[in-house]
C-alpha cells in the first residue's frame, strides 16, 4: 500500500521538533477557545482550594493538540506530569505501580485510553474515585483485600474514539471534551509561531497558504512548514512566501482543500465503484485497501466536516462538492 504523503501520526523527525513546538501555558495554546476558558477556570478554583484538578477526557482526531493540552494542564498546575498509553500498560500491576509513584496533584496523561485492558481499567475505578489501591494479598479462602491510599492525582485521558470507552470509565471524569479542527486564522498563527520557533523566514501570505491546506490540524500545519522550509531552502532564497508554499505543497499534493492522496482516493473509490455511495465502512475499506478504524478516526472526520462526504444508516456517501472537486460530473438533481 503506498504509504501516505501526510500522515497524522507523529514521526520520528516530528517528535523531535515537537517537544520545542509545544506551548507550555494556556496563553500560548491557540484556539478551542471555549475549552481554554473553561479549563482556566477549573484550574484556578483548584489552586485556590489547594486541590487536584479533576479527572479530564479530551477526544478528537489526531494532531490537535490532546497530548500538548495534557502538558499544559500539569504546568498550569505548576505539577509534574507521568505520560503512559493504553497500549503501553499490559498488568493491573504495572498500571497499580505507577498509580503508586504518582505525588500530590500529579497529572497522569494516559493517551489511547480506550485501549486499556478491562483488568488494567478495573484497578482506575477506585483510584479516580476514591483515589485508592485495592490490593488482594493471599489465595483462596485466606485471602483479602486491602486499600492503599494513593495521593490526589488528576487522570487526564485521550482518545480519538470516545464511543469506546466503557460507560464506567467515562462517568469517571469529571471534564469531558471535545477538540475541534482549527479555523484558518488560527492555523495560520500557529505556523508563524512555529517559524519563529524554528527560525524560518516566512511571510503572513505564506502562513496562510500553509495554514489554508493543513486539514485544520496542527500538526499537520507543522509538518507542511519543514516541508516547504526545505523547499524553500533548495529552490528559493529561504524564505516562505505565497508562491513557494504553493508549489511545494503543489508537488506534496496537498489540494488547495488540504485533501491529499488517501482523501481523494477514498472519495473516487465512493463515486467510480459505489455509484457515489451508500457504501458501508468495511467495504469500502477493503476497497481502498484502508484499515477501516483508520478511516473512520483519521481520514473520514475531516471529509465529513466539510461536506465531502455524509453519513447515513447505510454508510457513506459523497456529496456534489465531492463530484465537483474531483472533476466528476454530478449525477443528481440540478439545483
Ligand atoms: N493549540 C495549539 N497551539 C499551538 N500549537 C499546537 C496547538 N495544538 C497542537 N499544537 C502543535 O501540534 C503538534 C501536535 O499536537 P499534539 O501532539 O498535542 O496532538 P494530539 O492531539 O496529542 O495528537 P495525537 O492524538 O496524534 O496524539 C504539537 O507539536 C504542537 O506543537
Ligand atoms: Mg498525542
Amino acid at each position: 500500500m503506498a504509504r501516505r504523503v501526510i500522515e497524522t501520526e507523529a514521526t520520528t523527525e516530528e517528535k523531535k521538533t515537537e517537544t520545542s513546538l509545544r506551548p507550555r501555558f494556556l496563553k500560548d495554546y491557540i484556539g478551542q477557545k471555549a475549552l481554554k476558558e473553561k479549563l482556566a477556570v477549573y484550574i484556578d478554583a483548584a489552586k485556590a482550594r489547594g486541590d487536584a484538578l479533576d479527572h479530564v477526557l479530551l477526544y478528537g482526531p489526531p494532531g490537535l493538540g490532546k497530548t500538548t493540552l495534557a502538558g499544559i494542564i500539569a504546568d498550569e498546575m505548576g505539577s509534574h506530569i507521568k505520560v503512559t498509553s493504553g497500549p503501553a500498560i499490559e498488568k493491573p500491576g504495572e498500571m497499580a505501580a505507577i498509580l503508586n509513584n504518582l505525588k500530590e496533584n500529579d497529572v497522569l496523561f494516559v493517551d489511547e485510553i480506550h485501549r486499556l485492558n478491562r483488568q488494567v481499567e478495573e484497578v482506575l475505578y477506585p483510584a479516580m474515585e476514591d483515589f485508592a489501591l485495592d490490593i488482594l494479598i493471599g489465595k483462596g479462602a485466606t485471602a483479602k483485600s486491602i486499600r492503599l491510599n494513593l495521593p490526589k492525582f488528576t487522570l487526564v485521558g485521550a482518545t480519538t474514539r470516545p464511543g469506546m470507552l466503557t460507560a464506567p470509565l467515562r462517568d469517571r471524569f469529571g471534564v469531558v471534551e471535545h477538540l475541534e479542527y482549527y479555523t484558518i486564522d488560527e492555523l495560520t498563527e500557529i505556523i508563524l509561531r512555529s517559524a519563529s520557533i524554528l527560525d524560518v523566514g516566512i511571510n503572513d501570505r505564506g502562513a496562510v497558504a500553509i495554514a489554508r491546506r493543513s486539514r485544520g490540524t496542527p500538526r499537520i500545519a507543522n509538518r507542511l512548514l519543514r516541508r516547504v522550509r526545505d523547499f524553500a531552502q533548495v529552490r528559493y532564497d529561504g524564505n516562505v512566501t505565497d508562491r513557494v508554499a504553493s508549489d511545494a505543497l503543489d508537488l506534496l499534493a496537498v489540494d488547495q482543500f488540504g485533501l491529499e492522496s488517501s482523501d481523494r482516493d477514498l472519495l473516487t473509490a465512493i463515486i467510480t465503484r459505489f455509484d457515489g455511495g451508500p457504501v458501508g465502512l468495511d467495504t469500502l475499506a477493503a476497497s481502498v485497501g484502508e484499515d477501516a478504524g483508520t478511516i473512520e478516526d483519521v481520514i473520514e472526520p475531516f471529509l465529513l466536516k466539510n461536506g465531502f462526504i455524509m453519513r447515513t444508516p447505510r454508510g457513506r456517501v459523497a456529496t456534489r462538492r465531492a463530484y465537483e472537486h474531483l472533476d466528476y460530473p454530478w449525477p443528481g438533481e440540478e439545483d
